[in-house]
């Protein structure tokens, strides 16, 4: 492309669509024109983009002419009836629902991993789970060395993956509780404030649940690794932002502590931080806000042969869902 694109970001108001509109303006990325879509209710709205206001538009079937890349964050219903749309209209979908993820005919991509998936894309490109996303980071580098078998992994999610209204539920919960009031909810099934919920998106008849299984299918698919198996518990704690998981990796070859820490150290995306006896060690509170996801407390799994037990954190909203899908666009750019 020669010009600048015209860029699209449906879903702009929401937790998500909000740091993709940043995270566009921070990367530099060569925006040409902005056109920003919600809901109806968020017409007259306006949001600053280089310093300038941009009114919000209604998502409507005609909204994709003249747009060349359209960021998707406005959920999987709205993924699945407008990205076919706009993908018809010429526009190149990066889509952050789970809509897409696992049809064939569309790439699902971290950049760092699998990168050249994207020349495939027949119109719409996935953004992977968020929790997903993350524990990649620093897994694939060590598949990559090592082979991965199988993973069990256990997450701590931060309740802005639920959106702006979760986020909203935890402070006023916290208010509440605070001025002794009765706590109310809206978004989750408990209290939030002062808990955690192993309960992160619908059951399946299996007893784990859909975002529990992701690991292993979304992950299957970004490794190229169709063998890869992962027993996962997903768990929804009452941090505002960045998700945390503590992984038990299984390997093929013998994997030592030194080797691993050498290649994690080398890993694209990835920081290292692991000195315990300084309390030194990924936090969620210090990964908000940061584009790179961090890795530590790595150790010899004491139940696992050939294993590495492993704690991984990273901003949700940037490497789980805004910085990956503006990655994506960037490599489209190329
Ligand atoms: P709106 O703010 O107008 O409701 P979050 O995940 O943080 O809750 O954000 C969801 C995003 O998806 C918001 O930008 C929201 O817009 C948008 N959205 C929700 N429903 C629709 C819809 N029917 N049409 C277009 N955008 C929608």
């Amino acid at each position: 492309m020669n010009r600048k694109p015209h860029v699209a970001v449906v879903g702009a108001t929401g937790a998500v669509g909000l740091e993709m509109i940043k995270t566009l303006e921070k990367r530099n990325f060569p925006v040409g024109k902005l056109t920003l879509l919600a809901s109806a209710r968020s017409v007259g709205k306006k949001l600053k983009f280089r310093g300038r206001d941009i009114p919000v538009q209604e998502l409507k079937k005609d909204s994709f002419g003249g747009i060349d890349i359209a960021l998707f964050s406005a959920g999987g219903s709205i993924s699945k009836e407008y990205a076919p749309i706009a993908a018809q209209a010429g526009c190149v979908v990066i889509d952050n629902s789970s809509a897409f993820r696992m049809d064939d005919k569309v790439p699902l991509v971290i950049p760092e991993i699998n990168a050249a998936d994207i020349k495939w894309h027949k119109g719409i490109i996935a953004n992977p789970n968020c929790t997903t996303a993350i524990a990649l980071m620093a897994l694939y580098p060590l598949h990559a060395a090592f082979n991965c078998k199988r993973i069990f992994a256990s997450s701590y999610q931060a309740v802005s993956g639920t959106g702006a209204k979760a986020i909203a539920e935890l402070e006023r919960q916290v208010d509440q509780i605070v001025k002794k009031q009765p706590v109310t909810r809206e978004v989750y099934p408990h209290q939030i404030a002062f808990n955690v919920l192993p309960h992160v998106d619908s059951f399946l008849p299996t007893g784990y649940t859909k975002e529990e299984m992701k690991m292993e299918n979304e992950g299957r698919k970004i490794m190229h690794h169709p063998a890869f198996r992962a027993s996962v518990t997903c768990v929804r704690v009452p941090v505002y932002r960045a998700h945390s998981v503590a992984i038990s990796a299984e390997f093929e070859k013998p994997a030592t502590v030194e080797a691993a820490l050498a290649v994690l150290k080398k890993a694209p995306g990835l920081d290292v931080i692991d000195n315990p006896a300084k309390c030194e060690y990924p936090l969620p509170l210090y990964q908000s806000d940061k584009y790179n996801c961090a890795v530590g407390r790595l150790r010899k799994d004491c139940a696992l042969e050939n294993g590495l037990c492993f704690w991984v954190a990273g901003d949700q909203l940037l490497k789980g869902a805004a910085l990956n899908a503006v990655q994506i666009a960037e490599e489209l750019m190329k």
